[in-house]
């Protein structure tokens, strides 16, 4: 029997697709404000308190705590919590903008908390760019001279910065905007004036700051699908930081979520969905429609032996709407294979149960 075909939306830079090799790799990472901070991640009985706790003892707030993850080349790694959870802390201490207290962040290979001001300037200008919230434009310069100011710091000619200002203008859909000034154009179009300019120097990892949270739901849509685009036409690696789970889930290879400054899961979108590591999680995630998130993996059953196994074959990784139509309409359960390998079937119940939102979480 031939597979169904049916549209499986590729996963960009997945861990299993990289040559193992993380971008960046964070391990144990602190970062504590306040009075001897650095007492606290060595303290093993300052490090069990909470939050609260730490603050009433010590006058210490620990943003950031024991917080270890790799992101792999060219994934869209998102960030997400509640406000304070310690989402812009944990991001900014990765290119050094706050110094970390303890652990360990290794960039291509490079310990990050080791390297001197001039190669920290080095790396801010040639290897990182950042995307914010508030666009931070110059308002007495053109389009094209916001996006060329980064290359212009680095002693790019004028001629040459032009033309590569150019390009990405282009690229984030600006063109015949390149001189105009940033108070002549919509929110949305100044955020594709900063994306341009992180953009401009062609950063190995670029790191978005909740960049469209001030911008209307409609505009903020046709950025999340712009960053998609580039992300595809670029293939940079990016972290992302935002509190909308639809929007980490749109744009996320992996999410990793956060509550008072500790990592509480970090997976994909159907990990979290599927199997959430405790009821912060849950909450976060209790009213995504499970069916556009969850693949045949989570759903299937086994095969029993009176099981008719003539049916058709999909994938594990296809997600549960994209396999609706298909499954309802064979005679037969659909045999979920891969590698020629049988790993479960699914049927009608098996789907309705979960279009109809009544699968509870492992
Ligand atoms: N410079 C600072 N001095 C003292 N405490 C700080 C400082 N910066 C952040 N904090 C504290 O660290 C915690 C985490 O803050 P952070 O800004 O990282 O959270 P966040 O997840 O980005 O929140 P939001 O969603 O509101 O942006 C908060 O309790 C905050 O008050
Ligand atoms: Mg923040």
């Amino acid at each position: 029997m031939t597979p169904i075909q049916t549209e499986v939306p590729q996963r960009r830079g997945t861990p299993q697709d990289s040559d193992g090799t993380p971008v960046i790799s964070v391990r144990k990472l602190w970062k504590v404000f306040g009075p001897k901070a650095e007492m606290v991640p060595q303290s093993g009985e300052l490090c069990s308190l909470t939050r609260r706790e730490l603050m009433e003892r010590t006058g210490c707030t620990a943003a950031v705590r024991d917080v270890s993850f790799e992101v792999s080349p060219g994934e869209v790694f998102v960030v997400m919590g509640l406000s304070g959870s310690g989402k812009s802390t944990l991001v900014r201490c990765l290119t050094r903008l706050i110094e970390p207290t303890a652990g360990e962040i290794v960039f291509e290979g490079e310990d990050i908390r080791g390297a001197d001001a001039r190669r920290l300037r080095d790396l801010r200008r040639k290897k990182f760019s950042m995307v914010f919230q508030h666009f931070g434009l110059l308002p007495h310069r053109r389009v094209v001279d916001n996006v060329a100011f980064g290359l212009e710091i680095r002693g790019m000619g004028r001629a040459e910065r032009t033309r590569r200002a150019m390009e990405v203008v282009e690229l984030v859909g600006l063109a015949g905007y390149e001189n105009s000034y940033p108070d002549q154009l919509s929110g949305g179009m100044q955020q594709r004036v900063g994306l341009a300019r992180a953009l401009a120097g062609d950063p190995d990892v670029l790191f978005f700051d909740e960049p469209f949270s001030a911008l209307d739901p409609l505009i903020r849509r046709d950025m999340q699908s712009e960053v998609i685009r580039l992300h595809h036409e670029v293939g940079k690696t990016m972290v992302f930081i935002t509190h909308d789970l639809s929007e980490a889930l749109k744009l996320g290879d992996r999410i990793l979520i956060m509550r008072d400054g500790m990592m509480v899961q970090c997976g994909t979108g159907d990990e979290l969905v599927g199997a959430p590591a405790d009821d912060y999680v849950r909450d976060f995630v209790k009213d995504v429609p499970r069916g556009d998130v969850l693949t045949l993996r989570w759903i299937m059953r086994p095969a029993q032996p009176d099981d008719d196994l003539d049916g058709p074959e999909l994938g594990p990784d296809v997600v549960v709407r994209e396999a609706t139509r298909a499954v309802l309409a064979a005679e037969k359960p659909v045999k979920v294979v891969e590698d020629g390998k049988l790993l479960g079937i699914v049927g009608d119940e098996e789907i309705l149960s979960v279009v109809a939102g009544q699968t509870g979480g492992a």
